[in-house]
Formats: structure tokens, C-alpha cells, sequence
């Protein structure tokens, strides 16, 4: 499986790189619709508007009298985040999660002025870190508390869980464990641990790192086959019905579970990637020819979760 040919992948119904741009995204996410994934503000006011739970917008910096404002407007704020809209990668992510006096506290515990958190609004403004250097706002938005179920399986950083939804059925799921070879982030190209989710059941089914099975994190040694997602009806119901509020046929959900809020979307792409068919050791493509299938059903996202918790089990 790891190390097959081209053609053994595809008769495992494994999507490479050309079919999931020329096929899967193209046919089932019209152009027009990527601003609303590709900028994180865009994406906040659809979910706010269709009540799906995520971290609440506290506020928007567009421009640098925006910026002066923050020392006011932060004064009373003990934990935020501020983001850049179109960032990804985790870049010019600004975690503030107490305060020491009139200082804010990183989580690591290191101290950052409110001319540092300034400074990285209008460098965020400044397009710093966006793609290639646009222009760009900077939100800030109420901080995530962790809830402490994933304790262990990740070296720093907190596992999200990517849920793939193909026309509104929940088909795969992963979460991505950040390790010391990847710096703390959950990126797999730079040695994150990459743990396939079982749809039926949302406990590991297997775990890969560098595209080779592993069954303990490499850095904080917890055994890797018991990890499980506390209500995870709940993950897949978030995940389906960003469906119909975003009209893509193919898109990645990353939610996180917040300790007293439950599970919160953190973002939406249009163009996740492929990597979660090595960690699910299968490819997408029958997945995808089966709920083709039920379309004609025109179900809700319930009916839809059902069906995918219903069909999608394991077969280890
Ligand atoms: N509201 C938040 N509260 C706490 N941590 C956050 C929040 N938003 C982002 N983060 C941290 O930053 C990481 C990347 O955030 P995300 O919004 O997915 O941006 P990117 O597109 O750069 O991946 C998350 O996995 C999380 O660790
Ligand atoms: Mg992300």
C-alpha cells in the first residue's frame, strides 16, 4: 500500500495529485466559491450566520487606525487570537492566552507588549503573511480552550480533527499530530504523525509519519490506537452541514474541541489535501461512488451523517 505503484493506488481507488485537481475540485467547487473558504472572515460570517459553532469574532483590524484602537480595545480582553484572513500554514497566528500586569501572556508563558501585538496587526495588514503578499485584515477572535482529552498525542500544538465531506457526507477523517521533527506544527510534509479516523466509530484506525505506519508518537511515546473523539456525532454534523452553507462538493472541515463549548469549526478548504488516504491506509474513490450513489435520497445533514456512520466502518 505504502509503497505502491501508480497504477496498484489507483486500483485501490487512491485519488492522486492530477484527479483531485482536475476532477474533484474543479467539477464540484466552482471557482466562485473559493473566497469563501479562502478568507477566514468571509468563512466566520457564513458559519455565524448558519449557527455552527466557532470561535466567536471579537473584532476586525483593517486598517492602521484600526491598529492604534487595539490598546483600547484589548485592555480589558485576558485571551484572543489574532489571525491574518487569508494565512495559512499556521503563519502570523497570534496566540494570547492571560496577562501578567499590562503584559499579554503567549502560552508558552513568554510576555508580549501591546506595541508587539500592534506590530503584528499591521504587519499582518501589511500582507506579511498571507499568500503572496497581499494585503490583508487581521482578525481577532475569541481563543480556544483546549479541552484536555487529546493530552499526549501531540508534541505542543493541539490535535484538529480534518473531516472530508463529498456532497455533504462526511467520507473521511484524520487528525494530524504535530511532533518535534515538524516544529511543533501539524503539517505531515514536515514529519506531523497523520492518524485516520474512523467515520462509524471517530477512534484511530492507523497512523503514519513520513508515509510509514507508526503506533506511538514518536516524541511523547502515547500509544496512538486509543485515540478517540469524544462526541464525535457531533464533529460529523458540524462537518456535513458546512455543506449547504458553502455549496462546495469537495471540502476539508478542521474543527477542534473546545473543553466547555464542544466541538468549533477553525477553518474550511477547498482544496484539502490527499495525504488523508495514506493515514486511513484507503482511497477516497469508493467512497465517493457510493455516496454518488445516494444523491438522488437529497438528504439533510442528519440523514447524511447517518448514512456515512451507517456505511463507512472499518475494515481492519
Ligand atoms: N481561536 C483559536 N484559539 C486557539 N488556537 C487557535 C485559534 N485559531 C488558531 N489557533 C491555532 O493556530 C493553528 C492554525 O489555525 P488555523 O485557523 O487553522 O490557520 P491556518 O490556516 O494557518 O492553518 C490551530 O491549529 C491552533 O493551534
Ligand atoms: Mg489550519
Amino acid at each position: 500500500m505504502f509503497f505502491a505503484s501508480p497504477s496498484q493506488l489507483k486500483k485501490a481507488g487512491v485519488v492522486g495529485m492530477n484527479k483531485r485537481n482536475v476532477v474533484m475540485i474543479a467539477q464540484n467547487n466552482p471557482r466562485h466559491l473559493y473566497p469563501l473558504v479562502d478568507n477566514k472572515l468571509k468563512t466566520k460570517i457564513i458559519l455565524e450566520k448558519a449557527g455552527l459553532a466557532a470561535p466567536e469574532l471579537l473584532g476586525v483590524v483593517k486598517t492602521q487606525g484600526n491598529v492604534r484602537e487595539l490598546e483600547a480595545f484589548l485592555a480589558d480582553k485576558s485571551s484572543f487570537v489574532i489571525k491574518p484572513a487569508r494565512g495559512s500554514g499556521g503563519k502570523g497566528i497570534l496566540v494570547i492566552s492571560g496577562k501578567d500586569g499590562n503584559a499579554f501572556l503567549k502560552p508558552s508563558g513568554s510576555k508580549v507588549e501591546i506595541r508587539d501585538v500592534q506590530r503584528h496587526a499591521s504587519n499582518t495588514l501589511s500582507g506579511l503573511f498571507s499568500l503572496g503578499g497581499n494585503t490583508d485584515v487581521a482578525m481577532i477572535e475569541e481563543m480556544v480552550e483546549f479541552s484536555d482529552v487529546f493530552d499526549g498525542f501531540s508534541y505542543q500544538g493541539v490535535p484538529d480533527i480534518r473531516i472530508i465531506v463529498y456532497k455533504g457526507y462526511p467520507i473521511m477523517a484524520m487528525t494530524r499530530l504535530s511532533t518535534k521533527d515538524s516544529d511543533g506544527k501539524a503539517n505531515l510534509h514536515q514529519g506531523a504523525v497523520g492518524v485516520g479516523i474512523d467515520i462509524a466509530a471517530g477512534c484511530a484506525l492507523k497512523a503514519v509519519q513520513f508515509g510509514r505506519p507508526v503506533t506511538h508518537h514518536p516524541d511523547t511515546g502515547k500509544d496512538l490506537s486509543i485515540f478517540s473523539v469524544p462526541e464525535w456525532r457531533s464533529f460529523l454534523m458540524l462537518a456535513s452541514r458546512c455543506y449547504e452553507i458553502t455549496n462546495l462538493g469537495y471540502l476539508g472541515a478542521d474543527i477542534v474541541l473546545d473543553v466547555n463549548k464542544g466541538p468549533q469549526v477553525l477553518e474550511l478548504n477547498a482544496r484539502p489535501g490527499l495525504a488523508i488516504q495514506v493515514a486511513n491506509g484507503m482511497g477516497l474513490q469508493s467512497r465517493i461512488d457510493m455516496v454518488e450513489k445516494e444523491l438522488h435520497h437529497k438528504r439533510g445533514p442528519a440523514e447524511r451523517v447517518d448514512f456515512s456512520m451507517g456505511t463507512f466502518k472499518n475494515e481492519y
